[in-house]
């Protein structure tokens, strides 16, 4: 490892986090799809651990962030709630609690010096819009969406200058329409497809009403939040493997990044529903839209590849249709992999992510938004002094950032690295399984101790 790594002044250091997994639903009016699925299904979340506490940051946020401040971090990503900050969904009118604790977070993330970045969707569609309209399946949704935008903005972009749209809106359709791990857990290829568009659309008419009325005028920015997954295919002389993790990487990442950055769909994507016919419902005003309100700044979140090889089996025409027919997943021999989660470890992607960003998103402004290992039973590796011992993190963590190092050298335009999770938080279903933070937290008392890798960070940053 190369200790010498040096990244420009103004770098972003920092960690990341959402409101709902670690405000605890204290106060909160609404309910969004978590909340809803855990009153309804206890058992679907790990011991049973549901959204109502999390971290506490609700009533701990000062004690959270002055912890964040001295592991050295400049800068600290979190969600504005929909279902906090909205009293009345229809009008966008916001909630004067709502409105009182996202002013007090936004200016104590200001106080201790840390740049505040702001997401507006991260996985929290009101369950009651679902139930209404079908959630992301409808356009009226994205337009309620808008309302809640850009009252946010109103309230609160004098002081926060990086905003977000949606944090891994691919995994919103993936976990509500594909693969059955968000609420409502539909399986339905054609649906999941029309909220694909609809999400993109959402960000694109967020975008728009951002620049209309200019909230960027003292220097405020908008991008979106993308995990990117690049496809790996099995042996690259195949070419059947090869077009099979094309056909994935359109599907999972392109999907989302090709309309953001270059304002279009994919043309394999668009092709390849068409003949399928399950390709959404648009109007040529709602791609204009999408063509004319790009992003202005990246947030990637990097976690693992996807390894992908031809399909091996004849799809079962009968069934519903899945994008899942294209590609099988691969599971390389040897991989590196992190057993707590079953996410393969494979640093690298994360230079090819930059050089992917540099030679065909035009160099856009980006940042790795979230990075990270989730570890079980981290107890174990509590020390006499009561410090976790966590240098299988530190070794993860070092090992990206010489990737995205080597990226930036390059000539790849990063202009930060997040790591997630700066407190232990709530991982949707499951729960407190895995531990990502740079701060330990007790479930039981909420004492909040801060790991190896904490201490670590301070001096690596310095
Ligand atoms: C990401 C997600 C975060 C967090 C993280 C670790 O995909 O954006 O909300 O849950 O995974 O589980």
């Amino acid at each position: 490892m190369d200790n010498n790594m040096k990244f420009k002044d103004g770098f972003l250091w920092g960690a990341a986090t959402s409101g709902p997994q670690c405000e605890g639903t204290f106060n909160k009016k609404h309910k969004n799809v978590f909340d809803y699925w855990y009153e309804v299904e206890p058992e679907a979340f790990f011991d049973k651990v549901g959204p109502e506490v999390t971290s506490n940051f609700y009533n701990s946020y000062e004690e959270d962030l002055a912890m964040l401040k001295s592991i050295g971090l400049n800068s600290f990503r979190t969600s504005i709630q929909w279902t906090r900050l909205i009293k009345d969904f229809e009008t966008g009118e916001a909630d004067e609690d709502g409105i009182e604790f996202y002013n007090n977070v936004i200016n104590e993330i200001i106080k201790n010096g840390l740049t505040p970045i702001i997401t507006l969707h991260h996985f929290d569609l009101p369950v009651e819009l679902y139930d209404k309209y079908g959630g992301w399946e409808s356009k009226h949704v994205v337009d309620l969406f808008v309302k809640f935008a850009n009252t946010a903005f109103r309230l609160f972009s004098d002081r926060v200058k990086l905003w977000t749209t949606f944090n891994e809106p691919i995994v919103v359709v993936e976990g509500q329409y594909l693969y059955q791990f968000h609420y409502p857990k539909v399986v339905d290829g054609k649906k999941a497809i029309q909220a694909l568009y609809n999400i993109n659309l959402a960000s694109a008419k967020t975008i728009k009403v951002f620049k209309e009325n200019n909230y960027g005028k003292d220097g405020a920015k908008i991008g979106t939040i993308l995990n990117l997954t690049p496809s790996y295919p099995r042996d690259i002389n195949n070419p059947d493997d090869v077009k099979a993790a094309k056909i994935a990487d359109a599907f999972f990442n392109e999907s989302f990044l090709m309309p953001a950055i270059k304002g279009e769909f994919p043309k394999l994507l668009v092709d390849l529903l068409k003949e399928d016919d399950v390709l959404w419902e648009s109007t040529e005003e709602e791609l204009k839209i999408i063509k004319e309100n790009n992003i202005e700044y990246l947030g990637v979140n990097y976690y693992f590849p996807r390894r992908i090889k031809a399909k091996e089996e004849k799809v079962d025409e009968s069934k519903p249709w899945m994008p899942d027919k294209y590609f099988d997943n691969y599971e390389m021999p040897g991989r590196r992999m992190n057993p707590y989660r079953g996410w393969e470890i494979y640093p690298k992607a994360i230079y090819d992510i930059a050089i992917n960003i540099r030679d065909n998103y035009d160099n856009i402004p980006w940042y790795i938004s979230e990075n990270g290992m989730g570890v079980e039973g981290e107890d174990r590796y509590i020390n006499s002094e009561g410090i976790i011992e966590d240098d299988y993190r530190i070794e993860f963590i070092k090992e990206h950032l010489e990737y995205l190092h080597k990226g930036i050298e390059e000539g790849s335009n990063c202009f930060g690295y997040h790591s997630w999770t700066g407190i232990d938080c709530w991982s949707w279903c499951n729960a407190y399984k895995n531990r990502y933070g740079f701060i330990a937290l007790d479930l039981k008392t909420q004492k909040k101790t801060i790991k190896k890798s904490g201490q670590w960070i301070k001096e690596f940053i310095k």
